[in-house]
């Protein structure tokens, strides 16, 4: 149970696939005392987001690419509900200029690779771990970084790197850096934000 005298940080967590990254967040989050999964936002109504709101009673909101743009509906719903922070766990859309500028340095991200390798428009997903396997290179990771209006090249907070052998495939990298994914995403996001607002 969460105390409402303490300052509370929301959280508007973004998804547009399985969602296990949202779900270790909010199971993360949930016990801990100033900061809280308040809403999750997809662009995919079969996103695993739309369970996982069932499951916690987190509301989720379920957008078209064309809301997102338009500040006049996705600003008063994120003021609604106090977000003060966005997480994209897995968020295929390119957040707009405008949700950057009302949250500058206040939106992260995790990318499945050692940034700025394996980054930018396309590389997401098995792309990633594709391009890591053909190119022989012997790790590879994922990286937690602010989001700024270029993809994938805000400042980066964490990287974990795992190693990759030769036998590994494609499948094989992307299992072992979505565990790392799971394990580094939500410390990284807390630490950043109690030093942010001294909590
Ligand atoms: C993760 O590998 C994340 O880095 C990438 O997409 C994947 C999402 O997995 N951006 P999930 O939806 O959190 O299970």
């Amino acid at each position: 149970m969460k105390s409402e005298n303490i300052k509370q940080i929301h959280l508007a967590v973004f998804a547009s696939g399985g969602g296990s990254n949202a779900r270790v967040l909010t199971t993360f989050f949930e016990n801990r005392a100033n900061i809280t999964v308040s809403l999750f936002l997809t662009n995919n109504p079969q996103s695993g987001v739309v369970t996982l709101g069932k499951e916690y009673n987190i509301p989720v909101r379920v957008l078209s690419g064309k809301t997102l743009e338009e500040s006049s509906v996705i600003a008063p719903l994120l003021k609604e509900f106090c977000i003060d922070y966005l997480v994209l766990a897995g968020f295929l859309k390119k957040i707009p200029d405008h949700l950057i500028k009302t949250y500058p340095d206040k939106i992260f991200n995790i990318h499945p690779s050692l940034l700025p390798k394996y980054g930018g428009k396309g590389m997401y997903g098995h792309f990633v771990h594709e391009a890591v396997k053909n190119s022989g290179d012997d790790r590879s990771g994922c990286t937690v970084h602010l989001v700024n209006e270029e993809y994938d090249k805000g400042r980066i907070l964490h990287q974990t790197e795992i190693p990759v052998t030769a036998d590994m495939s494609a499948e094989d990298i992307a299992t072992a850096v979505l565990k790392e994914e799971h394990l580094c995403f939500a410390p990284v996001i807390e630490s950043y934000i109690r030093n942010r607002e001294g909590l």
